[in-house]
């Protein structure tokens, strides 16, 4: 069943007499489960293709259709609402809060959520076991490691149950172990829990993870890799 659709999804900025257009009449299906690997040069798009899946921001023209719903059509507050349901964000360089605690970092995603601090806590406890951090729950991001930082990240990005996890570099400030655990970590929660996952990388071995790796150039899709 395909949950995401873009059809004739186009973004613009215009600059002056300059438009720049980092999306171009894109059309893409992605079917629930997959996990995809999207490639190509700096500057193709490929940040603000997840941007637009992850309602952060909103397409010029064009359909977004997601679990169908047209989220294109939605309002900022709307879509701010839709995506803490939906959408698990994970970025290169973790986005943990510095003074806030492993654990109350995982737990800030649910505060949007209406729910008993008991509840609370049997979601944050099960995210930071599942990334196998639980043991260092009180510390702060300053006191781990960057890998130890980016499995508490996934935490927070999967502790509200989201269909869809977008992650942009991943694993691009990661030694090469780390990457690995990281990568493994995101087949699992894509196999175990049929989490759809979008992932942006520049590296093809990291893409080799994924089961499908789309390359983007100057704001369209080029070429399909189906991976065995
Ligand atoms: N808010 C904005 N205002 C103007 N131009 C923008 C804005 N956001 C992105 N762009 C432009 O859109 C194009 C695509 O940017 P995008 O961040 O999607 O690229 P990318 O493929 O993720 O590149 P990288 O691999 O370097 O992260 C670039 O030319 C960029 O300068
Ligand atoms: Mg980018």
């Amino acid at each position: 069943m395909s949950l995401i659709q873009c059809t004739n999804l186009t973004k613009e900025y215009s600059k002056g007499d300059n438009i720049i257009r980092p999306l171009d009449d894109l059309n893409l299906t992605v079917s629930e489960g997959t996990f995809l690997a999207l490639m190509g040069p700096s500057g193709s798009g490929k940040t603000t293709l997840l941007n637009l899946i992850a309602g952060i921001d909103q397409p010029t023209s064009g359909s977004l259709m997601i679990d169908n719903h047209e989220i294109s059509h939605y309002s900022r507050s709307k879509l701010t609402a839709w995506r803490s349901k939906y959408i698990g964000y994970i970025f290169q360089l973790y986005n943990l809060v510095p003074v806030l605690t492993a654990y109350e970092n995982v737990e800030l995603p649910l505060l949007l959520h209406k729910m008993s601090r008991k509840d609370r806590h049997a979601k944050v406890a099960s995210a930071l076991e599942l990334v196998d951090i639980a043991d260092r729950h009180s510390h702060y991001p300053r006191q781990l490691s960057g890998g130890q930082e980016q499995r508490v990240a996934i935490a927070r990005a999967i502790v509200t149950d989201p269909k869809i996890i977008v992650a942009d570099e991943p694993t691009g400030d990661l030694d090469k172990t780390s990457a690995n655990n990281i990568m493994n970590l995101l087949v699992q929660l894509n196999k175990e829990l049929n989490k759809t996952i979008l992932m942006v990388t520049h590296d093809p071995l990291t893409s080799e993870y994924a089961s499908l790796t789309l390359h983007l150039d100057k704001g369209r899709l080029v070429e399909k890799e189906v991976h065995a």
